[in-house]
């Protein structure tokens, strides 16, 4: 008998034998064989984007950061809208997208109560949702990510308790207050100042707008011969701040902090002398591509992802600032 035809069987059972033995140990990855042309073809993946307004130095770096983020992915194609700090038009935009189908949503919401409605309706859809920055009411998202604006708020009282020994007058400019970045800066910045002899006299929302800033304080200059310090909840309210007491004359009976540190703005500030402090409130962005890219291949993401942040003061600042504890 000739042997020859035996072999291809033999050679097939011990193949199957090999496969049988490297299945049970998990030496090989069962497809490093296969050729080439048998791998899906990769799935492209629409994201939305709205943005609450693009008129703010900081919206403008977080989208750039955006850009520069997904732009590693070319799977992905991101359409930005931009409400222009318009709540009806943000909620309306974001039917927009979930009538549109994109894969995934991420907002930077304005407010936090009107936009929660719409988000929730992105989720009935199916549509995963990243949160950024400003937070919404409940938990129907997939991901918030954010700085601990509280923390950032508590640091910033720290520093001025500090800096004027516990003692003075200070004129505070808050943030949007149907916004939560402007309750927690608050929040946490009375908790810091709580027992000391700082008293807030004087305070306003400027909803995030240097120049709503920079009216409020000349009624502050107006009203009081003797301010300490001035807190505004961004970088955008001190430099407006500033501005007024410059043009009273008064910019130097009083230090100035900020919030925000973007290098081209709080940043340039604190090294020009014109801010004495700015807190870093980092966009999220490239944490978001990150998160995105994890969702959409279905891996699991955590509810909340919390940024860190930095000071920058005439200390630090040369040293690229000093990291919160
Ligand atoms: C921009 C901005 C920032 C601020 C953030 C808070 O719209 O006002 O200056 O840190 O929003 O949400």
């Amino acid at each position: 008998m000739n042997p020859i035809p035996k072999w291809p069987a033999f050679a097939a059972l011990a193949s199957a034998a090999l496969l049988i033995s490297g299945c049970q140990k998990h030496e090989e990855p069962a497809a490093a064989s296969a050729p080439a042309a048998a791998a899906p073809a990769a799935k492209n993946f629409t994201i939305g984007m709205s943005q609450c307004n693009l008129g703010e130095p900081w919206r403008v770096e977080m989208n750039a950061e955006l850009q520069a983020a997904a732009a590693k992915h070319p799977e992905f194609k991101v359409i930005y809208k931009d409400a222009q700090n318009d709540t009806l038009k943000q909620r309306s935009q974001v039917e927009e997208f979930v009538s549109a189908k994109v894969d995934l949503l991420i907002i930077s919401p304005k407010e936090a109560q009107p936009l929660t409605e719409p988000v929730a309706r992105a989720m009935d859809a199916g549509i995963p949702v990243i949160v950024l920055d400003r937070r919404l009411l409940g938990d129907k998202f997939t991901c918030f990510i954010g700085a601990d604006n509280r923390k950032i708020g508590h640091a910033a009282g720290d520093w001025i308790v500090k800096k004027l020994n516990g003692q003075g007058n200070i004129v505070e400019l808050k943030g949007l207050m149907t916004s939560t970045p402007g309750q927690d800066r608050d929040g946490g910045f009375r908790d810091a100042i709580a027992g000391s002899n700082l008293k807030v006299i004087f305070e306003a929302d400027m909803k995030w707008l240097e120049p709503n800033a920079r009216e409020e304080m000349e009624s502050a200059l107006s009203r009081f011969s003797k301010i300490d310090c001035v807190y505004a909840h961004n970088d955008p309210g001190a430099h407006g701040a500033y501005l007024a007491a410059k043009a009273a004359g008064r910019e130097k009976e009083m230090i100035f902090v900020g919030i925000d540190g973007l290098p081209q703005e709080g940043v340039a500030y604190v090294t020009q002398g014109i801010l004495d402090a700015t807190f870093q409130y980092p966009t999220g962005a490239a944490e978001a591509i990150d998160t995105a890219l994890k969702i959409l291949h279905g891996e699991s993401v955590p509810k909340e992802i919390v940024l860190g942040s930095r000071v920058f003061d005439k200390e630090t600042v040369a040293q690229g600032g000093r990291a919160l504890n």
